[in-house]
């Protein structure tokens, strides 16, 4: 049988798992390939390292030019993180005529369109499947079986490590710093935890997805992002009382054929698939005009779900070798896009609120609400001390102007203050 040849950049944990994963179904992927797989090169920063997994009969070294350099290695497959120096190198491998297979989102959101223009001119394939919710099969699904839809909406838990510290939050009543501290104890959560809580890593997703549901090429300034790290467990536990929970929620939509992105603590009704969704795991939600609403849930991160979406890249691109029909583009789908007008965009809201509990102080926050012609749909008032109590409400739909004039015009208000305010996901 003909062999492959296939170089790794980065050998962590998902470098680690292809590694493994290649070994273990090598039969299985001969079968359905008809080319034999082999591994022959493995680039890491630290040679001295000890690695746990079995690397006979694998060249490892500590030089990207042996990888560069090789004309038997046909596909590399970077996973070693950072985005300059895999930029950098990604680059020089697709003009030596190498296929890339990459996990690394924050360099698709950031020069996706850039690579695949180079891949393409250099005839060689570009795939990330794993840079998008780790385990799950999401993007190659949107490319192949939404080809023919009009997708309206692609939403989901899309970050791992948040979701796992809000569930902590909301089901053992621990504060975000603890629940933090628990996920950076089991290895969700980096030691600098930022771009996982500050909703970036879960924003570069949606990037991605966007490009892919809606052929649209979006930045971070195009999307508003706010992240977990304000959340308070008492507003999880109120929220928990009008029958929400709470989650960091990445939503994609067309709104009058324009495209509207955020990231951001969403109020989900507990009756709701995403409700469900629970700990490291992540789930996207894409709603197709012809195929209506449609679920794919899995795990977001790992060892063995992300090398196994690493592994479904290598599989395509081989394919395509045999075919001979390299270098065309993972995902087709172009179009202008533009951004909705805030005007347009409505949601319900949850708007939480510190006040003096002392006469009137209803009738001055719904004067506000009055006055910018917002309407309620629940209301909660808690006791915080002898003199001050939280009230949360729920309101009707309004556009994202109104609830900027409701926050600014209630701060300033004597002796109330705005806790937080967030989306509510309709029933
Ligand atoms: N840090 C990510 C998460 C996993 O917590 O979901 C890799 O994308």
């Amino acid at each position: 049988m003909q062999v492959i040849n296939i170089g790794i950049l980065g050998l962590g944990t998902v470098g680690s798992g292809v590694v493994r994963i290649l070994r273990d179904h090598q039969n299985k992927i001969s079968s359905i390939t008809g080319r034999k797989l082999v591994i022959k090169t493995v680039v890491v920063h630290d040679l001295a390292k000890k690695r746990n997994v079995d690397l006979t009969g694998i060249n490892v070294t500590d030089k990207i030019d042996d990888l560069i350099n090789d004309k038997d290695i046909q596909i590399v497959v970077e996973v070693m993180g950072t985005v300059t120096t895999a930029k950098e190198y990604i680059e020089r491998l697709l003009n030596s005529g190498k296929h890339i297979i990459t996990a690394n989102k924050d360099l698709i959101a950031t020069y996706g369109s850039e690579l695949a223009e180079l891949a393409g001119k250099n005839d060689c394939d570009l795939f990330y499947e794993a840079s998008v919710a780790g385990g799950i099969p999401i993007l190659r699904t949107i490319v192949n079986s939404f080809a023919a839809d009009r997708i309206v909406e692609v939403k989901g838990i899309v970050n791992g490590t948040t979701n796992y510290i809000m569930t902590q939050m909301s089901q053992n009543h621990v504060d975000y710093q603890k629940a933090l501290k628990s996920a950076q104890e089991l290895g969700f959560a980096e030691p600098d935890p930022t771009n996982d809580v500050e909703g970036i890593d879960a924003a570069y997703k949606m990037i991605i997805l966007t490009q892919f549901a809606f052929g649209m090429n979006v930045t971070l300034d195009d999307i508003e992002v706010e992240g977990i790290s304000r959340v308070d467990l008492e507003d999880i536990k109120q929220a928990k009382k009008l029958g929400y929970n709470i989650k960091l929620v990445g939503i994609a939509k067309l709104i009058n054929d324009r495209i509207n992105i955020s990231v951001g603590p969403v109020l989900i009704p507990e009756d709701q698939p995403l409700a469900a969704v629970q700990n490291e795991n992540n789930a996207v939600l894409v709603t197709g005009a012809a195929v209506g609403e449609t679920m794919f849930y899995g795990p977001g991160a790992g060892e063995l779900p992300t090398a196994n979406s690493v592994l479904s890249d290598i599989i395509a691109v081989t394919k395509n070798i045999v075919l001979g029909t390299t270098g065309s583009r993972f995902n087709d789908f172009s179009r202008e896009g533009k951004q909705a007008l805030p005007d347009e965009v409505v949601y319900p809201y949850y708007i939480s609120l510190r006040v003096k509990d002392q006469p009137g102080q209803m009738l001055k926050i719904t004067e506000v609400m009055t006055s910018v012609k917002a309407s309620f749909h629940l209301i909660l008032q808690t006791e915080i001390d002898n003199d001050y109590a939280r009230i949360v409400m729920t309101t009707h739909e309004m556009s994202e102007a109104q609830l900027k004039e409701i926050v600014s015009a209630i701060s300033d208000l004597k002796d109330i203050d705005v806790i937080a305010s967030y989306k509510v996901l309709p029933d």
